[in-house]
């Protein structure tokens, strides 16, 4: 494996790839890999001769009262971790390196971001479509890797993909799952022995939402009341939201059909947990 902290240097060695006619497959990250990453890492390994990771605390998709500071970061482990997963080129560029003394250009989402982690974060998707932008531009990938988990940055991407020609295919990969059901994620860590006891009801709640709607239930804001009560019931975490929408068109519904999603976010003391779960209605 070999790390690149230069764009032009990594550009070198990837138009010598491409040279080749070596598919090249990019998971981009923010590090601190955990399994979830693996599985993105094994399946980008599994169907290109090439594999590029980056990994990036990305400081515009934080606002100004998020964790960018506080981040969990550890190139060490990480690196360690993308040996094992056969990583071919490591990408791991400074804030500098990415955006320099003053960007002038921004991408800017226009839709699918007024809801769930998007209303509350203004400006976040912003950040990922930019910084996407640049790394796609940087790696000219073949396939791009994102895990279903980020549902709501899976339907962006796949706008911004169409919008702006990118000759990419999006793969989106299911979300993977502590024993007791948790989705695994880096923010996992902030939380404490008891909420992490209760993390496993966000799934729990999910499931029998899904439950619901496959014994009938159409009625949304029945569906989201029934998660809700959950929640309360069983953790101590205060819901920023759960919602009900068509997928991925992200488009607010009152009786279910077709495909949806029903996601949540809930903030815990030191960590804000999202998940979420696509049903197929028939
Ligand atoms: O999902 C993430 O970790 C980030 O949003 C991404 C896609 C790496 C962009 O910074």
């Amino acid at each position: 494996m070999k790390t690149f902290t230069s764009a032009a240097e990594l550009q070198q060695a990837l138009r010598e790839e491409k040279s080749h006619h070596n598919s090249i497959g990019y998971v981009p990250t923010m590090g601190f890999l955990h399994q979830g990453h693996a599985t993105l890492l094994e399946k980008a390994r599994n169907e290109n001769d090439i594999v590029v990771l980056s990994i990036f605390v990305n400081p515009l998709q934080f606002g100004p009262n998020e964790d960018f500071e506080t981040y969990p970061r550890d190139l060490e482990r990480d690196e360690n971790v993308a040996a094992k997963a056969g990583v071919d080129y490591l990408f791991y560029p400074t804030v500098h390196e990415m955006y320099g003394e003053e960007p002038s250009v921004k991408v800017v989402v226009q839709s699918r971001t007024d809801c769930l982690c998007g209303k509350q974060r203004p400006g976040h998707f912003d950040g990922v479509a930019t910084v996407l932008t640049k790394f796609f531009n940087i790696i000219l990938p073949d396939r791009a890797y994102f895990g279903k988990k980020d549902a709501q940055q899976v339907a962006v991407i796949d706008g911004l993909i169409q919008d702006f020609n990118f000759p990419i295919q999006l793969v989106a990969v299911d979300t993977v799952r502590e024993e007791d059901g948790l989705a695994k994620s880096s923010r996992n860590v902030n939380l404490s022995v008891q909420e992490r006891m209760e993390a496993r009801e966000l799934y729990q709640s999910l499931l029998k939402a899904k439950e619901a709607v496959e014994s009938g239930e159409r009625n949304a804001a029945a569906v989201t009341a029934l998660v809700s009560e959950h929640i309360g019931a069983h953790t101590s975490g205060v819901i920023d939201y759960i919602e009900v929408y068509q997928y991925p068109e992200l488009k607010p519904i009152e009786t279910l059909s077709g495909h949806v999603i029903i996601a949540m976010a809930i903030k815990f003391k030191h960590a804000r947990l999202i998940d979420n779960i696509t049903i197929n209605i028939e």
